[in-house]
């Protein structure tokens, strides 16, 4: 039997653009009693794609879980739930999850009983749950960003009634506190500081995937991070899809970014980062707290997009080249010996040659040490998806390939600053190129490969850089 909840909660694109109120509700997280042991001696697995938000959200869906009595695996063919939790933001990333979809289906004639389900941002886009409903009967699960917090209803749903269940909201989403977190690594955590976006990035499908702006209050953040002190964490990323909005919606009080900086910076706690970051929205005052150094880490990542004025107006990014100059110049002034690194996206409509120029061109000003590069992907339901594209595809691959040939020249030059000299690391774990080895994160976000003892992982170690590759630095423990 198969009852579908999907006339109710269909996501609607229009339905999300809407942003109807500055408050935001702040509801707490409580697990049903009647979903408490349902997981008992069974197992599940979650895949996940996309960004630092879907990671977070991973431990969130886990930490669920868990507290319903499931237990983890990273075998496939062993999962009784098995949840793809899904990035929206380019067309290829959804290509892959229809395809693991596919090639997942056999998996549920081995095991009948087994549940697949898929959360995340593609459900949030009408097209996308339209086409699992018709095209892929065996998924039992779809939900979106704003209804995790219901995850213990749907599979008791899905378990008893043997029902598929698709429930997506689009409305304007709260705030849930509480909800139990199962962290991925036992010294680098995630805290998130704000949902939401309203940018409304002409390319972008984030403020339509994930709601409103809406930033948690300061006290709930800081006892989180106070919390993951005394667990022993030494590394904290904030995390938001516009960190520089933060408290931007707070309708009680006067509290932004630079606050929180400043706050946290007098916690005992030896490293703090964020992400993402716009260029518009960074002000002074944080340039200046991140002028105070110590925990607060000397790397800053901080999308350009292009480096046409023409086309970051129509891509409505609200600065021109020379606002992003200026930031970057009183931000290496400040911060001296900052790295930073950005986002660039090829081939908008409308990109011409010129425009393209200017985008190598201020690769070259802004001497970044790295840049995640792009072909743009049109988004349905977001306004470039109907600009005119006369570009052909072969150029805007031409065009990715020499920039990103730009921007390894920039990621060696940054790795190659700190030849000779000591850097400190937070050991991450074994790398994965050669088990022999370490492998951690330096101050400036760097990566370091260096021989050493595994009762390092988990510490900030000093070592001596050897040698500068593009992708990572060798080094070589400070005796
Ligand atoms: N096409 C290509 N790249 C995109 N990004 C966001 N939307 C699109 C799109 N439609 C890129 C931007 C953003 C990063 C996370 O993804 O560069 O900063
Ligand atoms: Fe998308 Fe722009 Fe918001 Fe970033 S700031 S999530 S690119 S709309």
């Amino acid at each position: 039997m198969e009852k579908d909840y999907s006339k109710y909660f269909t996501p609607s694109l229009k339905d999300a653009r809407k942003r109807l109120s500055k408050e935001t509700d702040i509801v707490r997280y409580e697990l049903k009693e009647s979903q408490f042991g349902i997981g008992k001696h069974l197992k599940y697995m979650i895949k996940t794609y996309g960004c630092q938000a879907n990671l977070a959200d991973t431990e969130r869906i886990s930490g669920i879980l868990e507290t319903m009595g499931y237990s983890s695996t990273e075998k496939e063919e062993e999962a009784d739930l098995l949840l793809l939790n899904t990035c929206a933001i380019r067309e290829n990333a959804e290509n892959r999850v229809f395809g693991e979809l596919g090639r997942l289906k056999p998996l549920k004639k081995t095991n009948p009983n087994m549940l697949l389900g898929i959360c995340g941002c593609m459900p949030q886009e009408e097209k996308v749950t339209a086409r699992v409903r018709e095209k892929f009967p065996y998924v039992d699960l779809v939900f979106g960003t704003h209804n995790i917090a219901n995850l213990g209803t749907y599979v008791e749903q899905a378990i008893h009634s043997l029902e598929r269940v698709i429930e997506v909201y689009s409305k304007e989403g709260e705030i849930i506190e509480n909800i139990p977190i199962k962290r991925d690594h036992f010294k680098r955590a995630w805290v998130n500081i704000m949902y939401g976006c309203d940018e409304f990035c002409t390319y972008c499908i984030v403020p339509y995937t994930r709601g409103k702006e809406r930033s948690r209050l300061p006290e709930h953040i800081l006892g989180e991070v106070e919390e993951l002190i005394r667990d022993g964490y030494v590394e904290v990323t904030l995390l938001g899809q516009n960190v520089n909005a933060y408290g931007n919606d707070f309708t009680d009080r006067s509290y932004r970014f630079s606050d929180l900086l400043l706050d946290l910076h007098r916690l005992p706690i030896e490293r703090i980062r964020f992400t993402t970051s716009h260029p518009r929205d960074l002000d002074d005052a944080t340039i200046l707290a991140l002028a105070h150094g110590g925990n607060l880490m000397p790397y800053l990542h901080l999308p350009v997009q292009s480096g046409s004025n023409a086309v970051l107006k129509r891509m409505n990014r609200k600065y021109t080249v020379e606002d992003y100059l200026e930031k970057i110049k009183k931000l290496r002034t400040l911060v001296p010996g900052i790295s930073i690194t950005t986002d660039i996206i090829v081939g908008f409509p409308g990109e011409s040659e010129e425009d393209y120029q200017a985008t190598l061109d201020l690769v070259q000003r802004a001497d970044f040490e790295g840049a995640y590069t792009f072909i743009f992907s049109p988004r349905d339901g977001t306004p470039a998806a109907k600009y005119e594209d006369i570009t052909s595809a072969a150029t805007k691959k031409e065009r990715l390939l020499e920039l990103n040939k730009l921007v390894n020249e920039g990621f060696l030059r940054g790795n190659k600053r700190f030849e000779g000299k000591k850097v400190r690391v937070l050991v991450e774990g074994v790398s994965r190129q050669r088990e022999s080895m370490l492998t951690g994160y330096t101050e400036h976000n760097k990566i370091v490969n260096f021989k050493g003892d595994e009762s390092m992982i988990g510490r900030v170690v000093e070592v001596n850089i050897t040698k500068a590759f593009t992708w990572h630095l060798s080094g070589e423990i400070q005796k």
